[in-house]
């Protein structure tokens, strides 16, 4: 399992720029969520006004709110499910763009363990078996 924060405290450590590990991360993630946001203020040990300064350019952020969820979806594992991608969808539309925002993204890095995706940071595998992940979309679904 990904470890968002192992990954963030690596990139620490080998002395990456908060600017260059918050790219990094919206690079293979797709977008910058508010689980990462909260994990690399923790890890890069930055104020809330650091952080700004330097997301202040980031296009998704200065456009507004984010979603409340974000759900990154590894498309390679994902293509040889078309009937999840299509549940996905349906849920998606339920949920409405405030509340659930999907975004593909490239190989997640656990290929043995798919099709995965990542719902606000944490990793889910196995995803044509994976329960819990659905009953957690489908609560998102106002009612
Ligand atoms: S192809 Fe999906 S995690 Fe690697």
């Amino acid at each position: 399992m990904i470890d968002l924060i192992s990954t963030i405290r690596n990139a620490h450590e080998k002395g990456t720029s908060l600017k260059r590990c918050l790219m990094d991360l919206r690079q293979k993630y797709g977008g910058i969520s508010e689980s990462m946001m909260v994990a690399v203020k923790e890890v890069y040990h930055c104020t809330d006004d650091e952080l700004a300064e330097i997301t202040r350019w980031f296009p998704k952020l200065k456009s507004g709110p984010l979603s409340a969820h974000e759900l990154t979806v590894c498309e390679p594992c994902w293509k040889s499910h078309p009937e999840l991608m299509e549940r996905l969808k349906e849920i998606q539309k339920r949920c409405g763009d405030e509340v659930l925002q999907i975004t593909p993204s490239g190989c997640l890095g656990a290929c043995g363990v798919g099709p995965n995706a990542l719902l606000d940071g944490q990793l889910y595998s196995q995803l044509d078996h994976n329960r819990p992940f659905w009953d957690r979309l489908e609560s998102f679904i106002q009612k």
